[in-house]
């Protein structure tokens, strides 16, 4: 619709060293359809299915750790918050000394897994690659323009999550949201932790050098504020978390959620090499070849690059 004027603002800049041309491309890149730009989506049709690892053992157990901390964080936590130590009464100790001592341990533990052990497994040894590739570009786009009806969600996208390219050693496709929930329980779980030792460092009347400087933010903050902070985050995270539980137990997923327990997934095995049987046509060198397996949609990624507003319109608009 808007194609003619945007065409026409293209034109001086059609070699395509405008910031408008430019940012065009970027757009269209991002809103074309993931098996246009990635030739492995074409090989699920007729991909060999086999069990392959997702989630190593240490992943696993650094993962079911992290969450029983996390649960012992909340649970003590709001126990101190509230006043209600049912449980944590212990002997001669009240049960706030109970509830503070776990709430602190385990404050510190949960970040050791979040920023060291856990990463090294998920990323480094699992290669669940977490950095902002375009296919999440891609995918984010089509998954939030399908929610408000803008486009039909892609059909073959929950197949792509379990597809696994063996010469990358990667999975072809995250879910958006899992790779935000990577990060930002990172980013929160480091701020609360930032935040708890501020507190402890005011509260403390006997500190010592790592207490000062993980408790840093004493110097800038109030304690009602650190608090205020620190209890915002508490809630914000414990949501997340919720939602993560929510979208791991749904049936579609369970075969994901079981290898958080076992491994193992059953895998589309696919192909990133320009041998791949899967793909009649020859790629193209350096990027990724549209194999237009999908009926109704036939364009090839450099026409995507230079024309084709009147095609996007056709692909996005019919529902
Ligand atoms: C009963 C509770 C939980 C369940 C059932 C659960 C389930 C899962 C599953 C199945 C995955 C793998 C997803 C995939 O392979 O694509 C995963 C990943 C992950 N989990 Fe959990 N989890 C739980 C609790 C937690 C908690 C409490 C935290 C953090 C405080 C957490 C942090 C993560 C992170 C950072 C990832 C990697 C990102 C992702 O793939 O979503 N999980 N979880």
């Amino acid at each position: 619709m808007s194609g003619t004027t945007d065409d026409a603002n293209e034109t001086p800049a059609s070699d395509g060293t405008g910031v408008l041309a430019r940012a065009r491309r970027l757009v269209r890149l991002a809103r074309a359809d993931l098996k246009e730009t990635d030739d492995r989506v074409a090989q699920l049709e007729t991909a060999e299915r086999r069990s392959v690892e997702r989630h190593s053992l240490g992943n696993r157990i650094s993962h079911w750790v992290q969450a029983i901390l996390f649960f012992l964080l909340l649970w003590t936590g709001f126990a101190i918050w509230t006043g209600n130590y049912v449980l944590l009464e212990s002997g001669i100790w009240g049960g706030y000394y109970v509830a503070f001592g776990i709430h602190m341990w385990t404050g510190i533990l949960i970040a050791a897994i979040t920023f060291v052990v856990f990463p090294y497994y998920y990323v480094f040894v699992d290669k669940h690659h977490q950095l902002l590739e375009l296919a999440d570009i891609q995918v984010g786009t089509a998954i939030a323009e399908a929610f408000v009806g803008l486009r039909k969600y892609l059909p073959y996208y929950h197949d792509a999550r379990r597809a696994y390219d063996e010469e990358e050693g990667d999975w072809i496709a995250h879910h958006p949201m899992q790779k935000t929930f990577f990060w930002w329980i990172a980013i929160f779980i480091g701020i609360l932790a930032l935040t708890g030792f501020g507190m402890y460092r005011e509260m403390t009347t006997e500190s010592t050098w790592w207490i000062d400087a993980l408790g840093f933010m004493a110097g800038w903050l109030a304690l009602e504020t650190l608090k205020q902070i620190h209890l915002l985050l508490a809630f914000i995270t414990a949501v997340m978390v919720m939602f993560h539980i929510y979208f791991a137990v749904l049936p579609s997923n369970w075969d994901v959620l079981r290898s958080m327990v076992f491994g193992d997934v059953n895998a589309f095995i696919v192909h990133s090499g320009r041998e791949e049987a899967g793909s009649e046509e020859p790629s193209s060198e350096g990027g990724p070849t549209p194999t237009a397996a999908d009926g109704g949609q036939s364009r090839s990624t450099e026409e995507d690059e230079t024309s084709d507003d009147a095609a996007r319109g056709g692909e996005r608009t019919d529902e």
